[in-house]
């Protein structure tokens, strides 16, 4: 027999399903449409999960009209059983964590949660604790948890949806995508969800239509580059279409001004900013031909970014999006059943294997000895940190080398520390830990000082002599770690939320250490609390 892939799968972030993975969900949802529209009975009861002992929980903490309702009609399509979770009076107003919340329904036979939350990563953390409290309870199924939007992070079967929309009216190919970003690109998961999303196609231009105060983040930005999409900036519709036909795209995917998530002082300048993102009647002549709007809905009832007169036009695209919502989640809670997806053959995501590469032994001969001459007194044992942020400000220096001394208690330490110039750069500075009295660091100190201290190096000094001289880097992954915590406030590792959830970050190509819950990027200085 072969293994379902999809089965018992948490769908948390877009990238979780790999692209091979995406089409196949395609090609099923295409199927079921036809048959849903052909009225082909038969066809259609083979995607049905049709097991009332299949338990679907919908837990929306957070308003919601499609996703919720596309999910509830979808889950009554497969005949399984439904439980709509009452908020206002479950045991999360009596303080009690997600974490055990969630594990309580869990254990009545529900196996598949659809999740709407304004923490971030929370169904990451769930998967996580789902995992382990299944094998303690021996549960006969792993617990999956649905991403339906949880804060400004991401919202992947949104995505999912999306994605199915666009290839569908590009006549069922990928090869290539040019499309307009337009609205809340800041507060807006469905958009950010389009960085790893939009991978799917060959080729990707994508132009991001917003003001300043509503851009999309740098982070959603960087990834899109490092995914190599194309990506251009424009600050308003109208400077956007001045541009000659042919360089505007033929796909806008506009968003609402999320007023639900803006501080005061954006909301003072709504009305302003909301002119420089909603279609006006005198842009129809600049599209190009065959142009088609899509939106996630819903739209602002008084100020639509997509105004109502444009819904009897060929430009309408968003209202079949929505419809596709429903049979993209048949599809997808078919999936994680267990229902489809044997015969599934491409690739799937690959789990990362973490190695310890960010220890390095930098000098392959120990036989000839080196003193360690830099200092007031040259050191005979102990250690010596060198180039702690080597190329950085004097003052910078200087104030991480006190944050570092702290973190690492190296205060209990006799020592001292010290900004430096490069002896082969002019102009280039970095700073010296002196350690006379710390001897031998264990794997694990070394592990936190890369992390705390990235592209140092350290000298392990016997005898006046050299023994180690170690390069390190950041690690590629950080956790379990005393003292780190992610800087987003909305996110569910923040310790205001007191879930307990340990913090974790993961090295991204460009050095920046990723939140492995709600993805805010960090420098290796920032995670200190
Ligand atoms: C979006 C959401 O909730 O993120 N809507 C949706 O799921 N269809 C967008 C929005 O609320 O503006």
């Amino acid at each position: 027999m072969p293994v379902n892939v999809f089965k018992e799968r948490s769908f948390c972030v877009s990238a979780d399903f790999s692209i091979d993975e995406k089409k196949y969900l395609f090609q099923k949802t295409k199927e079921l449409k036809e048959a849903w529209y052909s009225d082909d009975r038969e066809t259609l009861q083979r995607f049905r999960i049709d097991d009332m002992d299949y338990g679907v929980y919908e837990v929306f903490l957070e308003d919601s009209t499609r996703t919720r309702e596309s999910f509830r009609n979808a889950a009554e399509f497969h005949g399984v059983k439904l439980s709509i979770f009452n908020s206002d009076s479950s045991s999360f107003n009596k303080q009690e964590s997600y974490g055990d919340g969630f594990m309580t329904l869990a254990g009545y036979n529900n196996h598949v949660f659809i999740v709407r939350s304004k923490l971030e990563g929370v169904c990451r953390w769930l998967q996580i604790v789902g995992e382990k409290f299944a094998e303690r309870n021996r549960l006969k199924r792993k617990p999956a948890f649905i991403n339906a939007g949880d804060g400004k992070h991401e919202h992947p079967t949104q995505e999912l949806l999306d994605e199915f929309t666009l290839i569908e009216d590009n006549n069922w190919s990928t090869d290539s995508l040019h499309i307009a970003l337009v609205g809340d690109l800041f507060h807006g998961r469905t958009v950010h969800s389009k960085a790893d999303g939009l991978q799917i196609f060959d080729k990707v231009k994508v132009d991001l239509i917003a003001p300043p105060e509503l851009a999309m983040p740098k982070q959603y930005i960087d990834k899109m580059k490092e995914n190599r999409f194309k990506v251009r900036e424009f600050q308003s519709l109208e400077e956007y279409l001045a541009q000659p036909k042919a360089d505007i795209a033929p796909r806008f995917y506009f968003t609402r001004p999320q007023l639900e998530r803006m501080g005061d002082q954006i909301l003072k300048r709504q009305d302003e900013l909301r002119e420089k993102i909603t279609f006006k009647e005198k842009f129809i002549e600049k599209l190009p031909p065959n142009t088609f709007f899509y939106h996630p809905l819903p739209r602002h009832k008084e100020h639509p970014t997509i105004p109502t007169f444009l819904d009897p036009l060929p430009l309408n695209h968003w209202e079949r999006q929505s419809i596709n919502g429903m049979f993209i989640r048949i599809i997808l809670l078919g999936a994680i059943a267990g229902k489809i997806g044997d015969d599934f053959t491409g690739k799937t995501v690959v789990k990362k294997e973490y190695t310890d590469d960010f220890i390095k032994d930098v000098r392959p001969d120990y036989s000839k000895p080196k003193a360690y001459k830099e200092g007031i007194n040259p050191l005979s044992n102990g250690v010596v940190i060198d180039r702690f942020c080597r190329g950085e400000s004097p003052e910078d220096i200087w104030d991480y080398l006190y944050k570092a001394m702290k973190i690492m208690s190296f205060k209990k330490f006799k020592g001292s520390i010290g900004v430096g110039e490069s002896k082969n750069e002019q102009g280039v500075y970095k700073g010296l830990i002196f350690l006379p009295e710390y001897r031998d660091p264990a794997e694990s100190d070394l592990k936190k000082l890369a992390a705390v201290t990235a592209g140092c190096t350290v000298n392990i000094v016997k005898e006046n002599k050299v023994v180690r001289k170690l390069r390190l880097t950041v690690p590629p992954r950080i956790y379990k770690i005393e003292g780190i915590g992610c800087t987003n406030e909305a996110c569910i590792s923040h310790h205001s939320h007191s879930e307990h959830v340990p913090p974790e970050f993961i090295r991204k190509e460009s050095g920046i250490l990723e939140c492995a819950f709600c993805s805010t990027p960090h420098r290796f200085k920032d995670i200190w609390r």
